[in-house]
C-alpha cells in the first residue's frame, strides 16, 4: 500500500516553477546580517528548505561554503540549476548530519513542520551544528497550526516559540524579532524570525 504523499510537499512539487518566480528576486539581505555576522568568513552554512536557492546563491557569492536541501524533487533541480551544485532531496524529518556546519538557514521552511514533528526535527538541526554555530529560522507570526491553500503551517509568537525551545532542551533563542512580508501587496503578513544557539533555554530567558 502507497502511503498518502504529504500535501505541502505536493504544493511545492506541482507549483515550484510559479514559486521559483515569485521569490527569486526577493532582497532578503537585511536578515542576512545579524546570521551571518556570527559565522567565520569560510564557514559552512546548510540552507534548510531551499526552495529557488536564493538564500544559498547570496551566501555562496559572499564567499561562504555551502550545502542545501530541499524535500520537493522539482524545487531541487531548479535550486541546483541556479547554484551551480548538487542539492540534496531530502526532508527535515531524515536530516541526520553531526556536527557538520558552522550555521543553518531556515527561512520560511520549517513552518510547514507539524507541531508535533519539531522538536525531533530541532534536535536533529542542533545535532547538526558544530560547536558554537547558529540557527536562523522564520515563522508566519501567529499561534497553532492551520491549513491554508494546500499547505500546513505552524504558526508562532514569541510566548509560544520559547514554549516550543524550553521543551525541547536543545537550543536557545539569541535574538527573536517580528518583520513585514517583503513581497508586493502583502506587508500587512508579519513573520517571526529568531537566531537560536545550542544550549537550554533558562527560566529567564
Ligand atoms: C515557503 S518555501 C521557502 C523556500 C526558501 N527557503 C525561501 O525562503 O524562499 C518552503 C520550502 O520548504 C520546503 N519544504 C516543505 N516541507 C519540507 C520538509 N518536510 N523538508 C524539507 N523541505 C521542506 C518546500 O519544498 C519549499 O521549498
Amino acid at each position: 500500500m502507497t502511503a498518502n504523499p504529504d500535501p505541502t510537499r505536493q504544493f511545492y512539487e506541482v507549483n515550484a516553477e510559479t514559486f521559483v518566480t515569485e521569490t527569486r528576486a526577493i532582497d532578503m539581505h537585511s536578515l542576512y546580517a545579524p546570521f551571518l555576522a556570527r559565522i567565520p568568513a569560510d564557514g559552512h552554512i546548510l540552507d534548510a528548505g531551499c526552495g529557488s536557492g536564493r538564500d544559498s546563491r547570496a551566501f555562496l557569492d559572499l564567499g561562504f561554503r555551502v550545502t542545501a536541501f530541499d524535500a520537493s524533487p522539482r524545487m531541487v533541480h531548479l535550486a541546483s540549476l541556479e547554484l551551480g551544485q548538487s542539492v540534496h532531496c531530502l526532508s527535515f524529518q531524515a536530516l541526520d548530519w553531526r556536527c557538520e556546519f558552522d550555521a543553518i538557514w531556515a527561512c520560511a521552511s520549517l513552518l510547514h513542520v507539524k507541531m508535533t514533528e519539531l522538536p525531533d526535527v530541532l534536535r536533529r538541526m542542533a545535532r547538526a551544528l558544530r560547536a558554537g554555530g547558529v540557527l536562523y529560522a522564520s515563522f508566519k507570526y501567529g499561534q497553532g497550526e492551520r491549513f491554508h491553500h494546500g499547505r500546513h503551517f505552524s504558526d508562532f509568537n514569541a510566548a509560544s516559540l520559547k514554549s516550543l525551545l524550553h521543551d525541547t532542551g536543545v537550543l536557545a533563542p539569541i535574538e527573536i524579532w517580528i518583520t513585514h512580508d517583503r513581497r508586493p501587496g502583502r506587508s500587512d503578513e508579519q513573520w517571526l524570525n529568531v537566531l537560536l544557539s545550542p544550549g537550554v533555554l533558562s527560566h529567564q530567558d
